[in-house]
């Protein structure tokens, strides 16, 4: 077959290159793809003016593709902003359905709750994540009273209520105790459950909770809330400026390595995904971001699921720091690793830039 523009053959066709030798199998299969070569196909005309970008552009994003993770703490009319996160604060409840007011008026549809919890009722066995009347459930009563527009996706572990700061129990000899812990963790969701969260994210890595958890909502009656797995949560040094306003950053002993995934990997995120779906997940997430959307990519051509992607604390605090240093324009790199994550598959993200990205796509 000759194509057209090239006078040349194809190397399936036999076709020689231009020096006679054959064709790479790369250089044939891009002119299959092309159907032209210079100068009858010009790339940079698909780039020459900003109508003509805006009419090629293969993905777009929407406000409706951000999550926007907020920070709860205690007290009446208080704003603590986070030394690590600049530009974030953590809000007392009374001050939270104003947050909550802000994204539905720029379109987001979804908001995820971090409590920090007052110091005194960090346990060891995280008991005050079962109170109806913690931070978050009060925070979540809150919303949805005032703004009951906007999905309330709460976090499912127990370091923001344990004294060592560990997603879970811990044994005498420090190991983070599986079956355990998900029978907490059952009883956390039911009690977020029922204050209103909308999505319940496990995000404790334990095995077998998603199956756990789907099956005692059921029984509860509470069959519409839906399970966003942190399927793939990578053990990641990005999560600093999180522990920070969580307030367990001091308190963890050891790490997270005997629960969370090693970054080595990416095939074991598969088999996690399997396995959450399996159990129930509606919906998986893979975390952090940007250093992992090769994951992003592969968990959703292998599953077809809604995939979200968490653009964690410290890829926030990488962005404002270096657009702070004159490195970079701020409001460039917050939409251009938004597009990332949609090229790489993310059907959202959780990002703290969620206010300003919207701001940014409405303006
Ligand atoms: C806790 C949890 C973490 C994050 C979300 N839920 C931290 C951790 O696992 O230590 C991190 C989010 C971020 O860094 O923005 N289970």
């Amino acid at each position: 077959m000759i194509l057209p523009g090239t006078g040349r053959g194809t190397a399936e066709g036999g076709g020689g290159g231009p020096d006679g030798f054959p064709l790479s199998r790369e250089y044939g299969r891009a002119c299959e793809m092309t159907t032209a070569s210079f100068p009858a196909m010009r790339m940079r005309r698909g780039r020459v003016s900003p109508w003509m970008r805006a009419m090629l552009a293969e993905h777009r994003l929407h406000p409706s593709d951000l999550i926007w993770p907020l920070f709860i703490c205690d007290g009446q009319d208080r704003e603590e902003p986070i030394a690590s996160l600049p530009g974030v604060s953590r809000w007392s409840v009374d001050r939270l359905a104003g947050k909550a007011r802000e994204a539905a008026v720029l379109g987001i549809p979804c908001i995820a709750l971090f409590p920090n919890t007052p110091n005194a009722l960090r346990t060891d066995d995280a008991r005050e994540a079962l109170n109806p009347d913690n931070l978050i459930c009060r925070a979540i009563r809150a919303i949805k009273d005032s703004v009951p527009e906007i999905g309330v996706l709460t976090d499912v572990a127990l370091d923001p209520y344990t004294s060592h700061g560990h997603d879970g129990l811990v044994d005498n000899r420090g190991m983070v105790l599986n079956d355990e812990t998900v029978k907490i963790l059952v009883d956390q969701t039911l009690v977020q459950a029922a204050a209103g969260a909308d999505i319940v994210a496990p995000s404790d890595m334990m095995d077998g909770r998603i199956g756990a958890i789907r099956s005692a909502l059921e029984r509860e009656g509470h069959i519409n809330t839906a399970i966003m797995a942190y399927a793939a949560k990578y053990a990641s040094a990005f999560y600093g400026p999180f522990r920070e306003a969580v307030g367990s950053l001091g308190r963890l002993k050891g790490d997270k390595r005997g629960y969370q995934m090693d970054s080595a990997n990416s095939d074991e995120a598969l088999r996690e995904v399997a396995l959450d779906l399996a159990e129930g997940a509606d919906f998986v997430m893979v975390k952090p971001g940007l250093p992992y959307l090769d994951v992003i990519r592969r968990v959703r051509d292998r599953f077809e699921v809604p995939t979200f992607a968490y653009q964690v604390s410290g890829e926030y605090a990488m962005i404002e720091h270096a657009a702070a240093a004159g490195a970079a324009d701020r409001d460039a790199l917050i939409l251009e690793t938004l597009f990332a994550f949609k090229r790489a598959g993310a059907s959202g993200v959780l990002t703290y830039h969620a206010p300003d990205a919207a701001r940014l796509l409405t303006a």
